[in-house]
């Protein structure tokens, strides 16, 4: 099969992960090509925009794209080129996978949480965000459709299916926030009678957070709304070991964009020691997402070899004394024995 994806290299450390995880995929063999595009300050310096037009078309041409960390500028009245994507594509449904990592700093071992966040309406709006002229009395209004709803708790029991998962919990506010999240956990509720298969719990969301750090083998697949979901999945990244870790899948009908969950981390770019792992997790779903699993799951299983045996390959970042080309060359190997 053959099969363009649209690649932003991105900002800071972003073309040293990206070139390693290219370099891994293209030993994987997954008959791929790369259309690279700009976007983030090596876009507005080349182009005058951050987010240039024929970058969008050409991640609509593509209908995947395999996105590096972007940098945005403070002040000057930017908006986040990750927020624009998410709106512009109606990448509804954010995927974060937390999963445990052999030789991490963390507190657990064999944690398998995925995280299904709704990416595109509840607390995150633009609109409905006033302050009052005297500055005294601030609103921010969040907004949950049924649609909206429907479809993010339709996605994440697809997902328990497909990835033979057991169970979803649907984390909520309605105690408090009546219509918003209620909404949210009514939709829930009738959308689980359609999966008897998959076991359905609902959780509080402050409870949640207890319970994560707790017991969190009793979590399987998490469903909830924008603004817990960024949080609950900060909190899983914690879980198993951090940021250098963390992919985060970017789903719509239109495109899927997959990254890290990190930034640029300009305190340590142009030094070759930056994790690729993050972004090769994501590159492993984007191969879910291409229909090649058995793929995505043979670039998970040569990750996890490599962190394993190969300690001295890895980055400083979990305890390697490695750079970033030494741990995709250790992945490479793996792949080819
Ligand atoms: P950051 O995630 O870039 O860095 C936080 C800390 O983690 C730093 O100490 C960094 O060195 C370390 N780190 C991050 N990724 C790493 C990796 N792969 N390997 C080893 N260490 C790693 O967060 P920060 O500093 O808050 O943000 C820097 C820039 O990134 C900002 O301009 C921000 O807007 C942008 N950003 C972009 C994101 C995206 O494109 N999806 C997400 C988060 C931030
Ligand atoms: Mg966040």
């Amino acid at each position: 099969m053959s099969k363009t994806i649209a690649v932003i290299p991105g900002d800071g450390i972003g073309p040293e992960i990206m070139t390693a995880t290219l370099r891994v995929l293209d030993a994987l063999d997954c008959g791929l090509s790369y259309d690279f595009v700009d976007a983030g300050m090596v876009a507005l310096e080349k182009h005058g925009d951050l987010l240039p037009k024929a970058t969008l078309d050409k991640i609509a041409e593509h209908k995947v794209a395999l996105k590096g960390p972007l940098t945005t500028p403070i002040g000057g009245g930017f908006t986040s080129v990750n927020v624009t994507l998410r709106r512009h594509f109606d990448l509804y449904a954010n995927v974060r996978p937390a999963v445990s990592f052999p030789g991490t700093k963390s507190r657990y071992e064999n944690i398998d949480i995925i995280t299904v966040r709704e990416n595109t309406e509840g607390a995150y709006r633009s609109e409905g965000q006033t302050l009052s002229e005297d500055g005294e009395i601030a609103e921010s209004v969040a907004r949950n459709t049924r649609a909206g709803s429907s479809r993010i708790v339709r996605y994440a029991f697809e997902l328990a299916v497909r990835k033979g998962r057991k169970k979803v919990t649907a984390v909520h506010k309605a105690n408090i926030l009546k219509t918003s999240s209620g909404l949210f956990l009514n939709v829930a509720r009738e959308i689980a009678k359609e999966y008897p298969q998959i076991e359905f719990n609902e959780m509080i969301v402050d409870n949640t957070c207890m319970q994560l750090v707790m017991n969190p083998y009793q979590f399987d697949v998490i469903v909830t709304t924008n603004l817990f979901g960024d949080i609950l999945s900060d909190l899983c990244a914690g879980l198993v070991g951090g940021l250098g870790l963390a992919p985060g899948d970017n789903i719509g009908e239109r495109a899927a964009i997959f990254e890290a969950v990190h930034g640029s981390a300009p305190d340590i770019a142009g030094k070759g020691i930056a994790n690729p792992c993050a972004l090769l997790l994501a590159a492993a779903d984007m191969l879910d997402h291409l229909d090649m699993v058995a793929k995505g799951d043979r670039l998970r299983q040569a990750i996890r070899d490599t962190m394993t045996n190969d300690r001295d390959s890895v980055t400083p970042d979990i305890g390697g004394k490695g750079s970033t080309s030494s741990f995709a060359d250790a992945i490479v190997k793996r792949l080819a024995a």
